[in-house]
């Protein structure tokens, strides 16, 4: 059914019966939402929820801890967006680590739309254990065969309820307009984001005045371009590579990325940086020279993982020193269980809705580890629409790629540290 269709015969049915709340709603206007709830800033004990209106009158967030009855209010703030409508800003605060929350949109005493959607509060500093999924370039629309539809559906049938999302950038093709979010991503992923907090970094094809486009579609921590955050044992960094792979703002941004390596918090077992080029890459993309650059801060800093998008394929490859080098005792290791790694391990998984010798990027590819330049680099590469779920539990990170229409299981890795009790060295 068409879900304006739906919307509407919705709120005729709630001014028939009232059956949501003793104030009947006060009219039977179809449902003003134009974009469904999403999850953003899932930090501490806080979660932001926003969402597109297409009027300006107050509303609201009810939410209750799943299984209270109270629910709380927390009042929208609105601002005007560039297409006409009101995007909608909710804070929930004080909320519980871990547990599970239900909420509603509310507005005029009435809901605004007939889902009670629910969602994970962030963890505890000291709890080590969640899922979240990986994945980039993603919003290339249908009409040019892209897959986004695919993406959303394999999220919502995933067999793992994911704590989070991260986004390594091409959010949203041609060029990361405002105008084109709906149609390109959100609307494939309705009710799934009003559930999970994602967080995305810009790739070149956002790169388009991201301060007038991706930084009014996002909320995120810090400048937007770079920042970090902490779930759980894991300490997550996202960066901006730039229009070109060059990293903005270069001395700035890897200024900070050391300092904010050199005050993770206590207890941090993994550390993930995600960004959209790749480095050194056995795909069709060329080297980048910005992200390689960054390679001996990687290791220095001991960050386990790094992944990327940008190439609209599959590849892990073998770990790496801050040289890029492949670490040669691991070359042999058939299992894919690496202990107490001391390089990092990097992957590149653009194949979210975009696939190379598909659609609009038709060129023929057929990868071929054995030809890359660089030998021995490639652990794994699979040609197809796939994402990265990766599991935290301590000091165990198992990843697997997951093949996005089957669900079938393309590739698997296991991170395990055996050290003392702070696997990383804090180095200034
Ligand atoms: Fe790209």
């Amino acid at each position: 059914m068409n879900r304006h269709l739906f919307l509407s015969l919705f709120a005729l049915l709630l001014s028939a019966t009232g059956c949501s709340d003793p104030t009947p709603p006060a009219s039977a206007a179809p449902s003003p939402i134009t974009r469904y709830p999403y999850l953003q800033m899932a930090l501490h004990d806080s979660l932001t929820i926003l969402w597109r209106s297409a009027n300006a009158n107050p509303a609201e967030v009810r939410f209750r801890k799943q299984g209270t009855e109270a629910w709380v209010t927390a009042a929208a703030n609105t601002r005007p967006t560039s297409g006409g409508q009101t995007e909608c800003e909710a804070v929930l605060y004080h909320l519980s680590p871990a547990q599970y929350y239900e909420y509603q949109l509310w507005q005029n005493n009435a809901p605004l739309l007939p889902d009670t959607f629910t969602f994970r509060a962030p963890i505890a500093p000291t709890d080590t254990s969640f899922h979240f999924f990986a994945v980039g370039d993603i919003g290339e629309p249908l009409e040019t065969e892209g897959t986004p539809n695919l993406l959303g559906k394999a999220l919502k049938q995933s067999a793992h309820r994911y704590d989070l999302g991260i986004l390594m950038g091409d959010i949203v093709y041609p060029d990361g307009q405002s105008k084109d979010y709906d149609a390109n991503f959100f609307r494939h992923f309705e009710g799934y984001l009003s559930t999970t907090p994602v967080y995305p970094v810009l790739g070149n094809h956002d790169w388009h005045e991201p301060e007038q486009h991706f930084m009014r579609e996002w909320k995120l921590p810090h400048n937007e371009h770079y920042y970090s955050f902490q779930h759980g044992n894991v300490h997550f960094i996202g960066l901006d590579s730039g229009k070109g792979g060059d990293m903005y703002d270069y001395e700035n941004q890897i200024q900070w990325l050391k300092d904010d390596l050199s005050h993770r918090p206590a207890g941090t077992d993994w550390t993930i940086v995600f960004l959209h080029h790749n480095g050194k890459s056995c795909t069709y993309k060329s080297d980048e020279a910005g992200v390689i650059s960054l390679y001996p801060i990687f290791e220095a800093h001991g960050v386990d993982l790094v992944l990327n998008g940008h190439a609209h394929t599959y590849e892990r490859l073998n770990p790496m020193n801050g040289a890029g080098e492949v670490l040669q005792p691991y070359l042999q290791d058939s299992t894919s269980t690496y202990h107490d790694l001391p390089g990092f391990i990097s992957i590149t998984a653009g194949s979210g809705g975009k696939l190379r010798g598909v659609g609009s990027d038709p060129k023929a590819y057929h990868p071929n580890p054995d030809s890359c330049a660089h030998p021995n680099l490639v652990a794994a590469a699979h040609h197809t629409w796939a994402y990265l779920g990766l599991e935290v539990d301590g000091k165990r990170l198992t990843g697997r790629a997951y093949q996005t229409e089957t669900l079938e299981v393309l590739d698997e890795f296991t991170l395990v540290k055996t050290g003392g009790e702070r696997a990383i060295d804090l180095v200034q």
